[in-house]
Parts: C-alpha cells; sequence; structure tokens
C-alpha cells in the first residue's frame, strides 16, 4: 500500500451559517479523499469549527445565547450540512473540544519554554472583523481591506510570537520545495510577504477584555484565541504527540484553504510547527474566491448562496460537478444559477446522461438487457481505439486530480465521452442490428461501449458519487465490490457477459428554461439574515399579485430532487406546484391542507415539471413554514 494521505479543511467560524463557499472547500476535500480511495490508500479527512473569540462571542451576544449555546447551534449546522452534501468526513473537530484545548496548553508551553514568546506593550490599530492588528501600510485608505470599517487603536500588554528567527528557514524551506504551497501564485505571494520582516504576532488577549479563548498555560489571566488556537487544530485532531493517528498521518498532511487564509497558513503555521518541533506540513493548497457578481460573498452584504437550497432545487451530483467544472482551482470564479442550469442540461443531460440511456437502450433492445457474449478473435478488430482512448483519459484524469487541476480531470472524462459518441456514430450499431450476420459484432461494439461506461463510472465516482453508484448498478456490477478502484478501471473486460441489466433511467434531467428566464429559483443572493423591508409599493402594484386560497389534494416526493415536492392543488381548477418543503413537510402533512398560492406566477419547469404558481411559506433557520388560514374557506378563494 502507498502512503496514507491526509487531507483538511480550515475550520469555520461559527459566526455565520455554512454557505457556498464553505461548502466548495469541504467539498474539494472530499473528492480529493475519495480519489485517494481509488489509490486504495488509506485516507484521513479532517474538517471542524473553530469556536473562540470575539467574533463568536458578539454573534452570540446577538443571539441572545450563551456562547456555549451559541457555538453548540452553529458547529451543528456545519456537522449535519456536510453529510447532506455527500461530503464523508472522518473527524470533525471542535476547537471547544477538551482534548483540543488540552493539545494547545502544551504545545503552548513547549513554545514558551524555548524563549520565542514574550511579554510586552502593544499599541497597534485593531480590526475586530479580522480579529487582529492591523499595520499602517496594510490598510487601504486608512480602512481594513476586508472589512472596509476603521481599525480601532489599542493599547495593552500581550503576549507575541517571535516569527522573526524562523524567517529564514521559511523562505529556504518553500525554495527547496518548490510545491509546498500551491498554486505557484500563491507561493510567490508568501515570499513576496517575506521580503519584508516579519512582525511578532500578537498571540494573547487579557481575560478583562476577552474570556471566551483558551486560558495561557503559562498566565492564567490571558487567553489565547484564532491561529494558535485554531491552527493547531490539524495535530490536535489527530492525538498528538501520541495518538496512533498522529503516528500515521502527520506529516503527510495537505491543508486546503480559501486565499484568505494564506497567510496564516502559508507563514505563522509552518513557523508555530517548527518552534514546536513538530515537522512541519507537505503541502497547502489555496483555492480562490466564489463571487456573486464580482463580490465576495458574505453574510454582511447577504449575497450569501445556501448549498441545501441548490441541492434541494438541482440535485447534489449537479451542484457538486459544477463546482468542480466552473471553478479553476486557485482562481476566482462567479457564481451564477444560469451558468449551473447551462452545465446541468450540456455536459451532464446531453453528454453524460444521453449517452448512457442511449447504451443502455440498445443493450435492452438489441440483447434483451443482458451483457453480450463477445467473439475474442473480433474484439480488437472492433475496438477502434477505444481502450486506448480509456486508458489516455484515466492519465490525463489521475494527473489532473493530482494536482487539483479538477476542471481538467473532468475535461478527460468528457473526451472520452466524445469519443464514444464517435465510436457509436462509426461503428452504427442499429446497422449491424439489421442483419444476423453482424450479429458478432454488434456484441463486440456494444460490449466496448458498456465497458467504456464502466470506466466512466469509476471516474466520476469523487465528484458525483451517486451518479456512480447509480451507473454501477445498472452496468450490473457487484454492489460488493468498490468500482472505482483505479486498478480496475485500469483493466479492460471486467463486465460479465450474462449479466442482466435494469431498464435504462434519465441520469440528468434536462431543466427547460422559459425564453430569456435568467432568475430561476432566485436562489442566488439570498439572504440568510433578516431583510430590510422593501420599497413600498402602491395598492394597484398589490393587486397584480393573484393571491388564492388553494387545497392540497395530493403531494408526492420527487426522486431526482429529494426537497422538492410535487403538489396537486385545487384552486377552483386543478393546479401542480414543486415546492422545496420536503425538508419540513411530508406528502401525508400537506395533503387535505389550505394553503396561499400565488395564482398568476409566470410558469417555470423545475427538475422537468412545469410548475404553474408558487406557494406562501415563512423561511427562517428552522426552514420553511407554510402559510394557512386559521378556518377552511372555499378553493379559490382570493386574498385581499
Ligand atoms: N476560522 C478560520 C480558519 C481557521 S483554519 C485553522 C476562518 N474561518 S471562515 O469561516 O472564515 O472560513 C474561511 C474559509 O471558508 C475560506 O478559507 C474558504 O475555505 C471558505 N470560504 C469562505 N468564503 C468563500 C468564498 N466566497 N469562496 C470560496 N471559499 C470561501 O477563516
Amino acid at each position: 500500500m502507498s502512503k496514507p494521505f491526509y487531507i483538511t479543511t480550515p475550520i469555520y467560524y461559527v459566526n455565520a451559517r455554512p454557505h457556498l463557499g464553505h461548502a466548495y472547500t469541504t467539498i474539494v476535500a472530499d473528492i480529493v479523499s475519495r480519489f485517494h480511495s481509488m489509490r486504495q490508500v488509506k485516507t484521513f479527512f479532517l474538517t471542524g469549527t473553530d469556536e473562540h473569540g470575539d467574533k463568536i462571542l458578539r454573534a452570540a451576544k446577538k443571539e441572545n445565547l450563551s456562547p456555549r449555546n451559541y457555538v453548540d447551534k452553529i458547529s451543528g449546522l456545519f456537522k449535519t450540512l456536510w453529510p447532506e452534501l455527500n461530503i464523508k468526513y472522518d473527524c470533525f473537530i471542535r476547537t471547544t473540544d477538551t482534548s483540543h484545548i488540552a493539545i494547545v496548553e502544551q504545545v503552548m508551553q513547549k513554545i514558551y519554554d524555548s524563549g520565542d514568546i514574550h511579554f510586552s506593550k502593544y499599541k497597534g490599530l485593531y480590526c475586530f472583523g479580522c480579529e487582529r492588528f492591523y499595520t499602517e501600510r496594510e490598510l487601504v485608505n486608512g480602512k481594513c481591506p476586508d472589512h472596509e470599517t476603521e481599525p480601532e487603536p489599542i493599547e495593552e500588554s500581550n503576549y507575541f510570537f517571535k516569527m522573526s528567527r524562523y524567517q529564514d528557514w521559511l523562505i529556504d524551506h518553500i525554495k527547496i520545495n518548490p510545491d509546498f504551497i500551491t498554486p505557484e501564485r500563491y507561493k510567490n505571494e508568501v515570499l513576496s510577504f517575506l521580503k519584508e520582516p516579519l512582525e511578532d504576532l500578537c498571540i494573547s488577549r487579557p481575560k478583562k477584555r476577552l474570556k471566551w479563548g483558551i486560558t495561557l498555560p503559562f498566565d492564567k489571566d490571558y487567553v489565547t484565541y484564532v491561529w494558535f488556537d485554531a491552527l493547531l487544530n490539524y495535530v490536535s485532531a489527530l492525538g498528538y504527540p501520541d495518538g496512533i493517528l498522529f503516528k500515521t498521518f502527520w506529516p503527510v498532511v495537505q491543508h486546503i484553504v480559501g486565499k484568505d487564509i494564506l497567510k496564516p497558513h502559508g507563514i505563522y503555521w509552518p513557523i508555530i510547527l517548527k518552534a514546536a518541533g513538530i515537522p512541519v506540513y507537505k503541502q497547502l493548497h489555496v483555492h480562490g474566491y466564489w463571487n456573486i457578481d464580482q463580490t465576495k460573498m458574505s453574510k454582511s452584504i447577504g449575497n450569501v448562496v445556501e448549498p441545501l437550497q441548490l441541492k434541494n432545487v438541482y440535485g447534489l451530483d449537479t451542484f457538486r460537478f459544477f463546482l468542480m467544472r466552473d471553478m479553476v482551482f486557485g482562481l476566482d470564479s462567479n457564481f451564477s444559477e444560469m451558468a449551473l442550469v447551462q452545465r446541468i442540461n450540456s455536459d451532464l443531460a446531453n453528454d453524460l446522461g444521453n449517452l448512457f440511456s442511449r447504451v443502455l437502450t440498445m443493450v435492452h433492445k438489441y440483447f434483451s438487457g443482458v451483457v453480450p457474449q463477445i467473439d475474442t478473435r473480433m474484439e480488437e478488430e472492433f475496438r477502434l481505439g477505444l481502450k486506448s482512448d480509456a486508458l489516455q483519459a484515466i492519465k490525463t484524469y489521475e494527473k489532473n486530480m493530482e494536482v487539483f487541476a479538477f476542471h481538467k480531470a473532468l475535461m478527460a472524462i468528457w473526451e472520452f465521452i466524445s469519443h464514444m459518441n464517435k465510436y457509436i456514430d462509426l461503428t452504427t450499431p442499429w446497422v449491424l442490428a439489421k442483419k444476423k450476420s453482424s450479429r458478432k459484432q454488434l456484441e463486440v461494439v456494444i460490449y466496448n461501449l458498456l465497458e467504456s461506461l464502466r470506466i466512466i463510472s469509476g471516474l466520476i465516482y469523487p465528484i458525483m458519487p451517486e451518479t456512480a453508484e447509480t451507473m454501477q448498478k445498472h452496468l450490473g456490477m457487484d454492489p460488493k465490490k468498490p468500482f472505482y478502484h483505479l486498478d480496475s478501471l485500469k483493466t479492460w473486460k471486467t463486465l460479465i457477459p450474462g449479466t442482466n441489466l435494469p431498464k435504462s433511467i434519465t441520469l440528468f434531467p434536462r431543466i427547460d428554461l422559459k425564453n430569456g428566464d435568467t432568475s430561476l429559483s432566485g436562489i442566488k443572493g439570498q439572504s440568510s439574515e433578516p431583510v430590510a423591508i422593501k420599497p413600498e409599493i402602491t395598492l394597484d402594484t398589490l393587486n397584480k399579485v393573484d393571491l388564492r386560497v388553494a387545497t392540497v389534494v395530493h403531494a408526492e416526493t420527487m426522486p431526482r430532487a429529494k426537497k422538492l415536492l410535487k403538489l396537486e392543488v385545487d384552486l377552483g381548477k386543478k393546479r401542480t406546484i414543486v415546492a422545496g418543503i420536503s425538508a419540513n413537510y411530508t406528502p401525508e402533512d400537506l395533503v387535505g391542507k389550505q394553503v396561499i398560492v400565488v395564482a398568476n406566477l409566470k410558469p417555470a419547469k423545475l427538475m422537468g415539471i412545469l410548475s404553474q404558481g408558487m406557494l406562501l411559506a415563512a423561511v427562517d433557520e428552522n426552514g420553511c413554514t407554510v402559510a394557512t388560514l386559521d378556518k377552511k374557506v372555499k378553493p379559490g378563494t382570493i386574498l385581499s
């Protein structure tokens, strides 16, 4: 077995609910971890939450909760979201875990004893948003570049970590290990920070100002939080220094972070490790931002996109695919629902989906759904390079997955899909099927196509695990055997002739767009904060909205969109409405209920179903509550 593999995400602050940006990093980690399991490597995947500091304390106060109750609540949101996105982490660490706290104390004491931490007075400009001091030259027009607020002058005595001692060592380390920070632009950014002398890092807060942190082992009047506390999660989760996990997975660790936290991970972290006598991490992979209308997604701007909403409307695998296909790892990308829909329709529904159903339909039409026998003498002649194309695709895929170039890995699969389509055009199975004499050729052609689909199902596994499993089932593979091991993908001819295959299904339903419709479900930029009152309208405008009472006569779940319900409602006449409410309602809850419907909303297709109206519902952090009336009225009654 090859070397073990350890992957981490940043631990997320619990001052906000998880959004698309957090989901992207965590999905990348999941994909990379699954990719390494394709190589049968022992993997460990860590994520978690960062729970100490001013920011968290202020967020707790705002919600009238104790810090403990508040961090439990938000951390819980992250922890339960990840499985919903099919993210299989091995450990979820919280910086409030007692085991983590003990290790932070131990490492800090060690560094303190070695003389790298000292106490002194400090006067500086402090940004509460970033929880750090800024130097004048780091500010833009006197303001914090991230929060665009003026930092506040603060003077206090604190503990400082002397980073400059390790500056030359770090520069050398980065130069000797060219892949230490990737992509290269971020390595260069770190090297350029390191051209200036490193200032001492303030690592404490007096307890009289902040209690929500970890008490310093060498001074009970001070706490530490942020960076020293947070970064050490990567070793504390493994049970540093004696845990078996630590011995197995450190230091082969690879960290994934967004570019916002490059400096702490590219500079503070290797220096903390060096000072503590812990081997330095193997690699740091840095990605760009998902922006909305070219602006970074943020809670304060109110343009956050909620990953679960996307999953509910468009399906999970399509969403995971889109994130990997549309963002070049390392660069920023602009999120738009329209781009997502276009990807689903072209790459997934048209290319992969069509090919899959085309081949399976032929198996059913020409071979009654049974994997054909093949005549080995004809095999070579009728392969027409398909096997070598497959091997080439696997090679290019592996090379790109290795270096986080997910978009290129996917392009390699799609190139192979296009080769398969050409293969069908060249071999014309429908012509071969007409003559008895070409039966053997038809068998070889169909078998080769099934084999190629098997390889595709394995290659898409890390990115679209559910779809990969559906394909696997439809190709008659043994569900107990992992179908995605690269070794088996590289071995041609593993499908067993004579196996009965289930009927073909639609892997990815097309999403129909009405002419000029760019707003779609309106997920883009929805705020999770209370929204400001909208601008005034006249009665005339209000009267344009046709609000009606409707009785739900039938409700059912939608197999490809787990969080949508298809409702049949009666508002004088019957209508179909697709509503994203199944997280809070079962079909049985709704049948017989009277709901309020916007009856004159332009119909729109959602997951292939024409939705003719919209239910009114209140949406808050607990999900949605459908608006109802307090007594029954005639269906179709107008609300005024
Ligand atoms: N708690 C620190 C990290 C400590 S790690 C030892 C922190 N938390 S955070 O909640 O602010 O998360 C930041 C991370 O979330 C980014 O590094 C990135 O992984 C992800 N993203 C947050 N917004 C993002 C985008 N708009 N786009 C892409 N990813 C972003 O910093």
